[in-house]
């Protein structure tokens, strides 16, 4: 991590013939975490990635490794993806009947612990967990793929979010997670979020990865 904000690149837009040269580029680039979505097919109308990808980028890349679940019955598979090298594990509030119990299984595997809710899901609904997370990830575009248009509607939840995190656990960080770019990022730091996840902003740039990652870089206060 390269200072109080962290980007990280989201290999939904990159070009899988060359995954682990993308990876190299967005890291030299500058990148801190390396997200990666993975998608069932169930509870996002998209099938994406599993552990093997998990365990390939792990070989890549030192960087730490930030697994999206968006699957129903994620405590099904946390296990798995903590074997094949994540870091960290983020759960979907609506996919979860036993978040409570998901969350402790996901720190008892030596994973950092993320909750995740879509951009139509009341803040209030993860209150009861707050203590047992290490960041909370802000959906700002409906689940399921890259490319989509920022909802700024999300940012008031994301403030909130950020004020009853302060109460019960100050350490936790706001993840941001869809349409993120150098025109919304300005927007989602003033809403309190540290983590900016980006798919298309990177490996889309007309100027590519490295003009990618600089432009969002850009954004934060020196
Ligand atoms: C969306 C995924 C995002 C997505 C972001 O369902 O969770 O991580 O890859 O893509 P962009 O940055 O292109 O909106
Ligand atoms: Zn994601």
């Amino acid at each position: 991590m390269t200072g109080p904000y962290i980007i990280s690149a989201s290999i939904l837009s990159a070009d899988f013939r060359c995954l682990g040269e993308h990876i190299k580029t967005a890291e030299a680039a500058g990148i801190d975490w390396v997200h990666i979505d993975v998608m069932d097919g169930h509870f996002v109308p998209n099938l994406t990635m599993g552990p093997f990808i998990v365990k390939a980028c792990d070989q890549i890349t030192e960087r730490p490794l930030d697994v999206h679940l968006m699957v129903e019955r994620p405590e099904h598979f946390v296990e798995a993806f903590a074997q094949a090298g994540a870091d960290n594990l983020t759960v979907h509030v609506e996919a979860c009947p036993n978040l409570h119990h998901v969350l402790q299984t996901i720190r008892q595997l030596k994973c950092k612990a993320g909750v995740s809710l879509n951009p139509g899901t009341p803040a209030l609904l993860i209150e009861p967990v707050l203590h047992l997370v290490d960041f909370v990830l802000v959906m700002s575009v409906n689940p399921g793929a890259s490319g989509q248009v920022f909802l700024p509607e999300v940012l008031p939840k994301a403030a909130q979010i950020r004020h009853m995190l302060d109460e019960v656990n100050p350490t936790a960080m706001i993840e941001m997670d869809g349409g993120l770019n150098s025109e919304t990022i300005p927007l989602a730091l003033h809403a309190g979020v540290q983590v900016f996840v980006a798919a298309h902003a990177i490996f889309d740039h007309p100027q590519g990865i490295k003009a990618g990652v600089q432009a969002l870089k850009a954004c934060f206060p020196v």
